[in-house]
């Protein structure tokens, strides 16, 4: 930063370009992550990973550059005293205002509660991720249970976040009323008007290598970490190999529905009357009735703790047999109309894999789902 120091200083440089790149591109990756998260819906799931992502790489970029950084950047130069917040409170309810060219107190302890808030953000979703979903580094450690309880957590905390982000905003506009200087311009410019001949004191010195050596160094720890620990199975995840004689005969007409798609009772009906199939006869030898039966019972969706075996486990309480009967399946597409189910290319609800890019692995991953273009229009046409 070029600031012209040779006349008295009027303007001195308060937070560097490492603050200033960090607060605004935190704005726009929690944005993203907040929108993709609470409004968008799950098929958006791709883009809030990827705001996650940037935000607890900016999280740490931070807590090296309040490190290394130069004065203002430092968590030292705004870590105060409990005895500093109290009296700052109490300056505050009698008026008084004491300028702080950095943080002051309370700014200090939302900085460092933002902080926090977003690493326990960032470390809910990967659990919940994990364990929900069986994705990211710690698919192969949790239960489906613990990411669904995460995920009560991660929103709760979400709520939180933008109870703080209010409660930031509502601080930066009543400082900036209070000391009558525009404080988001000075986020912008870097500058604040120096008022004491302290506040125009030469800045620590930084250390801006160091830090992004420092940051790539933690950057590609964290990277091969991640991909070392998503290469190893989901926890409870089914395999995506099929047996070879059903892949064959129950692939004939429709896609060979991973037997992870419903409970074993649902498969042995199935094959307890393969004549009447739906309406079509897919009879088969009685060999292959029992290799069938016996792979489909020790795969059906009983015996995994991934999300569509629990959603898809419980059967239709009527004793229909079709996956999309099953009250789960019922409920997640419910939003969808029965014209669109209809349309071109996917003509009917069983068949997944138009709108399910991975359906025949039995993952179902929000970031595989897509209505195809020409049944989308559809969606808003039809009648509720
Ligand atoms: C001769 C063709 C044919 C063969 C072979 C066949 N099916 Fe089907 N299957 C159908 C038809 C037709 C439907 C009904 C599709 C629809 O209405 O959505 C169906 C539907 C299903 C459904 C219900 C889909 C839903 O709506 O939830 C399941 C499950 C199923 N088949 C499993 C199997 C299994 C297991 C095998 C192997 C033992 C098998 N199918 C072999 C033709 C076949
Ligand atoms: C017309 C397109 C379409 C077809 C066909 C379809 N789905 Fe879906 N499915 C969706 C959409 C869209 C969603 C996401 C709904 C939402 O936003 O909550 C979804 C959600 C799901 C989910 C929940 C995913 C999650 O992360 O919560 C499962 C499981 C699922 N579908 C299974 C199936 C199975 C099994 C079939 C075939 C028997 C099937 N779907 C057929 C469109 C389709």
């Amino acid at each position: 930063m070029n600031v012209d120091r040779s006349a008295a200083p009027r303007f001195v440089p308060v937070w560097d370009i490492g603050v200033r790149g960090f607060h605004w591109m935190l704005v726009t990756a929690v944005l993203v992550a907040m929108s993709t998260g609470l409004v968008f819906g799950r098929t958006s799931l791709a883009w809030h990973l990827g705001a996650g992502v940037a935000v607890v790489v900016l999280v740490a970029w931070r807590v090296i550059w309040g490190l290394l950084g130069p004065r203002y950047a430092r968590f030292a130069s705004f870590a105060y005293r409990p005895a500093a917040v109290i009296a700052h409170l109490r300056d505050m309810l009698h008026g008084r205002h004491r300028r702080h060219l950095g943080h002051n107190p309370l700014g200090a302890m939302m900085v460092f509660a933002l902080l926090a808030a977003l690493t326990a953000l960032g470390l809910s979703g990967a659990i919940s991720l994990g364990g929900m979903l069986k994705q990211g580094p710690l698919r192969a450690f949790l239960s489906y249970a613990t990411g669904v309880q995460v995920l009560d957590l991660h929103y709760l905390m979400a709520l939180l976040l933008l109870a703080m982000i209010g409660a930031h905003l509502g601080g930066v506009a009543f400082e900036s009323w209070r000391g009558q200087e525009n404080l988001v311009a000075a986020m912008l410019t870097g500058d604040k008007l120096a008022q004491f001949p302290e506040d125009a004191a030469p800045p620590a010195r930084a250390h801006p290598r160091l830090a992004l050596v420092l940051l790539l160094a933690v950057l590609a720890t964290a990277a091969a970490a991640t991909v070392a620990l998503t290469a190893l199975p989901g926890r409870g995840a089914p395999p995506a190999a099929l047996d070879p004689v059903f892949a064959e005969q129950c692939g004939a007409c429709h896609l060979a529905f991973p037997p992870s798609l419903a409970p074993k009772s649902t498969w042995n009906g199935i094959l307890a009357d393969l004549e009447h199939h739906f309406g079509a006869d897919a009879t088969l030898s009685p060999g292959q009735v029992t290799q069938i039966r016996n792979w489909l019972g020790a795969n059906a969706a009983d015996h995994w703790d991934n999300l569509p075996s629990h959603v898809l486990r419980l059967p239709a309480a009527d004793g229909s047999r079709r996956i999309t009967d099953a009250p789960g399946w019922r409920q997640r597409h419910h939003a969808i109309a029965d014209t669109v189910f209809a349309a071109k290319p996917v003509y009917r609800r069983s068949n997944c894999i138009a709108c399910h890019a991975d359906a025949a692995t039995g993952q179902f991953a929000p970031q595989d789902i897509a209505i195809p273009d020409a049944a989308a229009p559809l969606r808003a046409a039809a009648p509720p």
